[in-house]
């Protein structure tokens, strides 16, 4: 449902300044953020693009004391990077600051006084685990250590990763701190907290009433969250890089990143605009819409709306069109593996190719689950629809105009019942883009401004000027006329999706901007116009190009390896006796189910050959229960049964752990009887 706004105020997520920006952030996030942008620039409403670097958390200062220097020096480093690759995309933010800005220290700091005095916090004293040689507090992620449950090594302070259960750090067996190697200490800490269960009365209905359009993936999120019933969440770290919680006594304390990086939103703002920036987050009539990736969602739905409730004057947002994750060649992608592709590597690897990768990524846009990115579709895409169909169209017109008319645009003569059909066919063009990307469905508003070309190559086709124009060249006016319009068309079509290539196309058309309220017209351009100079507007990607693309990704896999050799070396021999020992089998799966409470467990009945029985396994991320029913997998069956979350597990299911910690479990290459050897 439309409501009246004047404005829209547009954030896209902050970029931690620890590391460049990837194309599995551009799809996410920038691109489609700027395309809403552009968009709205072009329907000539008021909008403002607001995103800047995320400069603080604990992974800057571990970077930091990696590469020995300080964390203001990282931070300054990559937001550079990211700034700059972020322009040459054509982002086109209004604004991009750093959350290290003085503006932003006094604007986070204001806000957490503010909630400060109103009460609006709980203090709480807990014990935490200290670091003594690193003289830090710890994250839980930063405290390793034994499993009491499953007694594996290696265990995070907040869960373990091999039996799946949810863990505090006091629990770990022989806790060890991830920065040091040290012993931790347990030392009493007072935090400030933002009380989220308070805010769900009003937060549930907000979302699961008053907002029911919000995108699917959004909402599944913050109703999952509601169900499990929020919590009071900690808005302080004890750390040394951060902004000082504003009060006394509060010595060594800082603001969470979380607490203070959406507060980023508003002190870039106000840098752009230090007079009216208030317009933009305190009147109703502005519409706030925030870009995100799918793991920013219960920080963007719940959280920042919660703190902006509760400092009371701002306004809440519209909509949180979050996307899921790319992948990269069937794999998640991982910046700490080199699983990725750098936009600032792209851009010299690929110069002037921008479009390309703007294009390729809102075409797969991982707008409803997650998609994949692959160089071979990469190079396709670019083969076979810029080039065959867009450039290929475009290139047909223009030259076949420079030709016949020395490129002055003919004047269309009589319209034939055909030429009618077609200017049909593209008339409610706009009316199509507009709504798609008012629903925030970029890919399929991109395909629409695509089908332009495709008309336009079926028009040219089914017309033959080139046959045409020895027996009637009247006609051939006609024909190209109707074809330079629809070029002019492509060219504001695009202008949301493909900046550079409506800037070029323009050029090649010799014409300014054109009003995006005429597309879908026949008349952006005068007959007897003088065109420009004809050129390409895409080029085909050769096959080495792309080879070059994928063995980079081989080296880096390569490297992975090694890697993981080197992080998990291969055991000390055993004897042939000690192998004998280990008793595994095939079972084939009766039952699969989730374990209640437990993210990670699923408990399976197996059909072993003599009986059934129960086993636990840590794998539900991995797997959907229904997807194992029926399958053969392989378990040792000699172990001694042991308690998982109260159920007694009588084995262990072998998974294979891929690299990026994803799991596969064991089966046979052909069905076997149910409890045959494994040998
Ligand atoms: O996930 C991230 O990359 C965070 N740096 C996003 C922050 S968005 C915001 F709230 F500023
Ligand atoms: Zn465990």
């Amino acid at each position: 449902m439309e409501k009246d706004f004047k404005r829209t105020l547009v954030t896209a997520a902050l970029p931690y300044a620890n590391g460049g920006v990837h194309i599995g952030h551009l799809a996410g996030v920038y691109v489609p953020a700027d395309i809403y942008v552009r968009y709205q620039r072009l329907k000539k409403k008021d909008v403002l693009f607001v995103c800047g670097s995320d400069e603080h958390g604990v992974p800057i200062t571990l970077l930091a004391k990696k590469k020995g220097c300080s964390p203001q020096e990282i931070v300054d480093h990559y937001h550079k990077l990211i700034r700059d690759s972020f322009e040459q995309f054509g982002i086109s933010f209004d604004v991009f600051g750093r959350t290290t800005s003085k503006t932003h220290y006094q604007t986070a700091s204001d806000f957490f006084r503010t909630l400060y005095d109103k009460g609006e916090f709980v203090e709480k004293e807990s014990e935490q685990y200290y670091d003594e040689e690193a003289h830090t507090f710890l994250a839980d992620r930063y405290i390793t250590g034994e499993c009491p449950h499953c007694h594996a090594e290696g265990a995070y302070g907040d869960q373990c990763e091999k039996c799946g259960t949810a863990l505090s750090p006091t629990e770990l067996i022989n806790p060890k701190s991830a920065v040091s190697g040290s012993k931790p200490v347990l030392r009493k800490t007072r935090h400030w907290y933002l009380p989220l269960d308070k805010h769900q009365a009003w937060l549930e209905p907000w979302i699961t009433e008053q907002h029911k359009e919000w995108r699917s993936n959004v909402m599944g999120q913050c109703k999952s969250w509601f169900d499990m019933g929020l919590q009071p969440r900690a808005v302080s770290r004890d750390l040394d890089w951060g902004i000082p919680v504003p009060v006394e006594g509060a010595d060594g304390k800082v603001l969470y990143v979380w607490f203070d990086a959406p507060i980023g939103y508003i002190s870039n703002t106000k840098e752009l605009l230090p007079d009216t920036w208030e317009t933009w987050w305190k009147d109703p009539s502005t519409r706030l819409v925030h870009f995100i990736g799918k793991d920013n969602i219960v920080f963007h739905c719940i959280v920042f709306p919660a703190m902006l409730r509760a400092e009371g004057s701002y306004i809440l947002p519209d909509n949180v069109p979050a996307n899921e994750f790319l992948n990269l060649e069937d794999r998640k992608i991982s910046t700490s593996r080199n699983w990725a592709v750098w936009l600032h590597e792209y851009l010299e690897e690929l110069p002037g190719k921008q479009d390309v990768l703007r294009y390729v990524l809102t075409a797969n846009a991982p707008e409803t689950k997650d998609n994949n990115f692959t160089w071979k579709d990469f190079q396709a895409r670019n083969n076979n629809e810029l080039v065959a169909v867009y450039g290929n169209f475009v290139n047909r017109a223009l030259v076949l105009t420079q030709k016949y008319f020395d490129g002055v645009v003919p004047a269309a003569g009589e319209l034939t019942e055909y030429d009618l059909a077609t200017i049909r066919e593209f008339t409610d063009v706009k009316t199509q883009v507009e709504r798609l990307l008012d629903e925030f469905r970029f890919r399929d508003a991109q395909k629409e401004a695509m089908n332009l070309a495709r008309i336009g190559n079926k028009y040219l086709a089914d017309s033959e000027p080139w046959k045409v124009i020895k027996t009637d060249p009247e006609r051939v006016k006609t024909i190209l006329n109707i074809a330079i319009q629809l070029v002019a068309n492509l060219a504001v079509a695009f202008e949301p999706f493909l900046p550079f290539s409506s800037s070029r196309l323009r050029e090649m058309l010799a014409v300014g901007p054109i009003d995006w309220d005429r597309l879908g017209s026949t008349d952006l351009i005068e007959a007897g116009h003088k065109l420009g100079t004809p050129a390409l507007l895409f080029e085909k990607i050769e096959d080495d190009v792309i080879d070059f693309q994928v063995n980079k990704l081989k080296e880096a896999e390569r490297r992975n390896a090694e890697a993981n050799y080197r992080a998990n070396p291969v055991k000390a021999d055993i004897s042939f006796d000690d192998f004998e020992k280990l008793d595994i089998r095939v079972g084939t799966v009766l039952e699969c189910e989730r374990v209640p409470k437990a993210d990670k467990l699923l408990r399976f009945l197996i059909a072993d050959g003599l009986d059934n029985r129960t086993i636990v396994s840590g794998i539900a991320q991995h797997y959907k229960p229904e997807e194992l029913v029926g399958k053969q997998v392989c378990f040792i069956a000699n172990l001694p049964p042991r308690k998982l979350r109260g159920i007694e597990s009588q084995g262990m299911i072998l998974s294979a752990e891929n690299f990026d910690g994803s799991l596969s479990v064991v089966t046979t290459l052909s069905e076997v009887k149910p409890g045959s050897e494994v040998k």
